[in-house]
């Protein structure tokens, strides 16, 4: 035995961490430090699990090996105590190995220990399998971010953004940071605005991105632009969206949108490759969002798997007395469906539940056709006459043993429909591979939707997105019909970035803010900033940004993207573990010269 009493435990560098103490350290004398994961007093001897971002180690006490008083005080220890450990490395006896942990080979007997800090008892146990209530977790996330789980996630992601960035930084792009308090940039969302108190009556806003500022850098001549980008968007909050999260925030000169979408394929490349070792092929399949919208219905589409929508408005005519499909012609709205292989033998219950999960989808009903070796059985088949059928069945492709499912309805409400329909039936039928990944672009978008609430032109993506230069002439006869060189990258049925190329002439920018309501006035006021720097010599440029949580979340397939966020929010926008937001003194409101009214409350 060495001099241990002499040296003090809490002043000796650990040899390692806890999970990394191997066979080969067997006959060694380490100092290990890390929290006690499980204590497990045997009377005789005490077996600790003790624990480190890097895993688990068995310590074994033994009175033998320690005088008498220092052992009665590790009966004492508990859960999450921190502790300091010296022994020495031995194989553990036969029947004690423990398979399933890196370190289930070894156990150190420790002849010392120090405590170096005690814990309350945690209000959970932080083994890997505890299913604990998530506003408990987020409460005390200090305690769920030490469970492994967490950990490989948390430290997953930190590895993620230190490979975008040694991608970046490999060909040529410069990062730049811009600013946290700025001007309102229109993304969609609501700013949130903070106070100046040295301009009394005048509120910076948390950047919704980046965007205005990187397309100055372009004006910049910085040429290639990327930045690990915290943006801030006062939305509602659902599984995938964060009030603060973060973007790879891309901009890039003199390029076509084809550049982009190389350098950003080269990117996912670079991640799985580093990250998973798989290998993602490129390039990636590209969608215009009118097929994607016929064919899926929805402009983010899970390609996974099949059950592609088809058309059936134009096969539906002649022949078919059932009213509700011939009121939609009339009214020009659309009649679509889709097959689902092996549904004929859906029981009526199970239509019934669909048909019930379509009106919940915002349509009038859902018209189902089972096909069997008797022909083709329907609650409506009785409206139409057989070559009508025949019309009907062969251009939906519905094969024996097959259900199709159609809704006729406004085009909104039959691509929404359907499109749900489909995710939910790829679902139950088992149809999705987790394992794949389908990613895609989808591409040339509309510049504008109709927002029929204002009555006005809404951006379909942000202000200075470029039309397609044929498109042009349409901007001020008919907006509607104006694409736009927009392109979102989907991956597995989520959008996880979205880029465009940009207007860079001051002329078409105005007159895209007065399609959309915005007058030379108000841009003066909002924009003037850009629009000045658009006629000192903008180059063409455009750019992209990915979410790095939803990327994130894909990677590690876990569902929340409160999982990959260390200190996320609720759904509500608090942080359940500082108590943020709060009222603040009525000092700190008259320095700013800020009064609060109380909300009406209903
Ligand atoms: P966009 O608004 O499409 O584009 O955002 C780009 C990507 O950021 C992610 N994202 C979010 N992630 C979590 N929580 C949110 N609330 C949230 N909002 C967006 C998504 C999305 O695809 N300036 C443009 C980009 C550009 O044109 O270059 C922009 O911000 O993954
Ligand atoms: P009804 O005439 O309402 O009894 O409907 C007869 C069948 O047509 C039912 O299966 C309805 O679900 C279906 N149906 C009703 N409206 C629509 C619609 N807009 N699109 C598709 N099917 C519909």
């Amino acid at each position: 035995m060495s001099d241990n009493t002499k040296t003090d435990l809490r002043s000796q560098p650990r040899s390692c961490y806890c999970g990394e103490v191997r066979r080969s350290h067997i006959g060694q004398r380490l100092v290990l430090k890390g929290w006690i994961h499980r204590r497990r007093d045997h009377g005789g001897l005490i077996f600790i699990d003790l624990r480190d971002r890097e895993g688990l180690c068995q310590i074994v006490l033994n009175p033998q090996e320690m005088n008498p008083e220092k052992f009665e005080q590790a009966h004492r220890l508990r859960d999450e105590w921190v502790l300091a450990i010296e022994g020495v490395v031995r194989e553990r006896p036969e029947g004690t190995v423990n398979p399933n942990l890196p370190t289930g080979e070894i156990e150190v007997v420790a002849d010392r220990f120090e405590i170096l800090n005690v814990s309350e008892p945690p209000p959970f146990k932080l083994d890997e399998y505890a299913s604990v209530n998530e506003m408990v977790r987020l409460k005390y996330r200090y305690l769920d971010l030490r469970r492994p789980e967490m950990q490989r996630i948390i430290r997953g992601r930190a590895r993620f953004v230190s490979i975008v960035r040694r991608y970046f930084d490999s060909i040529g792009f410069v990062e730049v940071e811009t600013p946290i308090l700025t001007k309102s940039t229109p993304e969609g969302a609501r700013d949130f605005l903070v106070p100046s108190r040295m301009n009394p009556g005048c509120f910076y806003a948390l950047p919704q991105s980046p965007q205005l500022f990187k397309q100055i850098l372009m004006v910049a001549g910085y040429d290639k632009y990327y930045q690990i980008a915290r943006c801030f968007r006062d939305e509602d909050l659902r599984a995938n969206r964060q009030p603060e999260f973060t973007q790879i925030d891309v901009e890039m000169s003199f390029i076509t949108r084809d550049d982009i979408m190389r350098v950003m394929e080269g990117m996912i490349v670079t991640i799985y490759r580093e990250l998973q070792g798989r290998e993602v092929p490129v390039p990636f399949p590209r969608y215009s969002y009118s097929d994607v919208m016929l064919r899926y219905g929805i402009d983010k589409p899970d390609l996974r798997f099949g059950l592609e929508i088809v058309d059936l408005t134009d096969t539906i005519g002649e022949g078919c007395s059932f009213q509700v499909f011939r009121k939609v012609i009339e009214s020009r709205g659309a009649i679509r469906g889709f097959c689902l292989p092996g549904g004929a033998a859906f029981s009526r219950k199970q239509l019934d539940d669909l048909e019930k999960f379509a009106r919940e989808q915002g349509a009038g009903g859902l018209a189902w056709f089972k096909a069997g070796d008797d022909g083709v059985q329907s609650p409506v088949a009785k409206f139409f006459e057989p070559p009508a059928l025949d019309r009907l069945r062969q251009k939906a492709g519905l094969g024996e043993g097959a259900l199709l499912l159609v809704v006729a309805d406004k085009e909104e409400v039959v691509c929404n429909t359907l499109a749900q329909l489909r995710l939910k039936l790829g679902r139950e039928a088992g149809l999705i591979d987790s394992n794949k990944l389908a990613f895609a672009w989808i591409t040339d978008f509309p510049l504008f939707f109709y927002n029929t609430t204002e009555k006005r032109w809404d951006p379909a993506h942000h202000p200075f997105t470029a039309p397609m230069p044929e498109d042009l002439p349409l901007l001020e006869s008919d907006p509607g019909r104006v694409r736009s060189l927009a392109y979102d990258m989907v991956l597995n049925g989520e959008e996880i970035g979205g880029g465009s190329i940009r207007i860079h002439d001051r002329e078409t920018q105005r007159k895209v803010f007065r399609t959309i309501g915005i007058s030379d006035e108000e841009a003066a006021i909002k924009f003037s900033f850009l629009l000045e720097a658009l006629s000192y010599g903008a180059p063409p440029h455009g750019g992209i940004a990915m979410g790095v949580e939803r990327m994130v979340m894909s990677l590690f397939g876990v569902d929340s993207i409160r999982e990959v966020i260390a200190f996320p929010k609720t759904q509500s926008g608090t942080c359940v573990m500082s108590g943020a937001p709060t009222p603040v003194s009525e000092a700190q409101l008259k320095e700013l010269f800020i009064r609060t009214i109380e909300p009406i409350k209903v």
